[in-house]
């Protein structure tokens, strides 16, 4: 089973990024998940480029997605909305479809109270456009996000290791139903 695990946040320390190294190591050894680190290599996107001439780095962010059984997508909000970065990337697919029926889970993840539940309901309406599987139980906000990590960016919360839990085995339950 192969997941492709995206931050919405390219910043060294993204605390975003940070969480989806703590759902790796939740992982079951037989699971693949490999955290995507080209969203600042793609172009921004324009139809024009969307052709014969597709940059190769958006082909090979469309093979990886493809290839994949489902999607781990963690963001945090930037003026209420998720950063441009992830949005640029989730555009290149709008023509290709690699996220139609894939089973994605989201994260938003922010140091306020509200965890970036804004962020979280535009990722939710863009992956609603791509025909994205929005599992049950594959959605988390997370609030206080820099209370909940160490200086090293391991997660330290408890209650925030067992949510990512559940969000992975919703995401993985979900992979092996749609294979039955
Ligand atoms: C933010 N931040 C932020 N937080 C939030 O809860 N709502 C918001 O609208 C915004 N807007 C915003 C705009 C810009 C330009 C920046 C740089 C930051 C704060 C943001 O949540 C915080 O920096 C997170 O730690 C960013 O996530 P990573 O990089 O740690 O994953």
């Amino acid at each position: 089973m192969k997941i492709i695990a995206i931050s919405g946040s390219i910043r060294s320390s993204s605390t975003n990024t940070a969480l989806l190294y703590s759902v790796a190591a939740l992982a079951p050894k037989d699971l693949d998940l490999t955290i995507y680190k080209g969203l600042a290599d793609l172009p921004h996107f324009t139809p024009e480029l969307d052709g014969d001439t597709l940059p190769r780095v958006v082909k090979d962010w469309r093979t990886l997605l493809e290839k994949s059984d489902g999607v781990i997508i963690s963001t945090p909000e930037y003026a209420y909305g998720m950063p441009g970065v992830l949005k640029n990337a989730l555009d290149w697919i709008v023509s290709s479809g690699e996220l139609v029926g894939k089973p994605v889970a989201t994260i938003s993840a922010s140091p306020s109270e509200l965890g970036g539940s804004k962020a979280h309901a535009s990722l939710v309406l863009t992956l609603t456009a791509l025909a994205g599987n929005l599992v049950e139980g594959g959605s988390l906000t997370i609030p206080f996000i820099a209370k909940k990590l160490n200086a090293s960016g391991e997660l330290t919360d408890l209650n925030t290791v067992q949510s990512l839990k559940f969000l992975l085995d919703a995401l993985v339950r979900v992979i092996i139903d749609n294979r039955k």
